[in-house]
């Protein structure tokens, strides 16, 4: 039996992401912010977003907990699931990309093989890995949703951080100790990456 794969040809099109960058003003690329939950991912991706919005940028950003609502509500939180939560949530920001935005993903992504099976599906340059760096203490003592008590309790299995591990960026594009930084320096540090990469004036 035929692999039916073969039997499926790209098809190029005419309007490329050269030419919607060029009808945009800028280039586009994915901003890849992993780190522990309570580390502060989506508010500082949202964040960002609202800042490049202000300044006239075509923006979206795929957050953990929305995406899981729906492309990914058939998945829970074992390896093999979080796995496949990453790929698709790559897939979909690299079609984002090519539609000519900045792309902001909030995932855990705890994994770094996983990260970097997303980073060469991508162009070279065009992925930006952004470390958000709080310590488990910091984020169990945050504790937004509760999660992290409900984990230690044994309520909730796999939970990351508890019993399901992290596995920190080696090389990420940019750390962002959300620790020591307020949310207002966060995002011109993540501004600054992108002026110094020639994404943004
Ligand atoms: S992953 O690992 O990248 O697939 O996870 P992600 O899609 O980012 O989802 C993480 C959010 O789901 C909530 N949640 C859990 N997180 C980790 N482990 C377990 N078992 C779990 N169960 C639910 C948690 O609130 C995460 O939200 P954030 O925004 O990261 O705090």
């Amino acid at each position: 039996m035929s692999n039916p794969r073969e039997n499926i040809i790209w098809h190029q099109a005419t309007v490329t992401r050269a030419r919607r960058e060029q009808l945009n003003g800028h280039k586009s690329c994915v901003l890849w912010f992993t780190g522990l939950s309570g580390a502060g991912k989506s508010t500082l991706a949202h964040a960002v977003e609202e800042r490049l919005h202000q300044l006239g940028y075509r923006t979206f950003v795929l957050d953990g907990d929305n995406v899981r609502h729906g492309l990914c509500s058939d998945l829970g939180f074992t390896e093999s699931d979080r796995k496949e939560n990453i790929r698709r949530i790559g897939e979909v920001a690299k079609l984002m990309m090519e539609a000519g935005l900045i792309v902001m993903t909030a995932f855990i992504s705890p994994f770094r093989a996983d990260r970097e099976a997303v980073r060469n599906r991508m162009p070279h340059g065009d992925f930006l890995e952004i470390y958000c760096q709080a310590s488990l203490e910091v984020c169990e003592a945050r504790d937004v949703k509760g999660l992290y008590k409900r984990a230690r309790a044994g309520e909730i299995k796999n939970y990351t951080g508890i019993d399901s591990p992290y596995e920190p960026p080696l090389k990420p594009e940019l750390i962002v100790n959300t620790e020591c930084l307020t949310l207002e320096e966060s995002v011109g540090a993540v501004l600054r990456m992108l002026q110094e990469r020639g994404v943004v004036q």
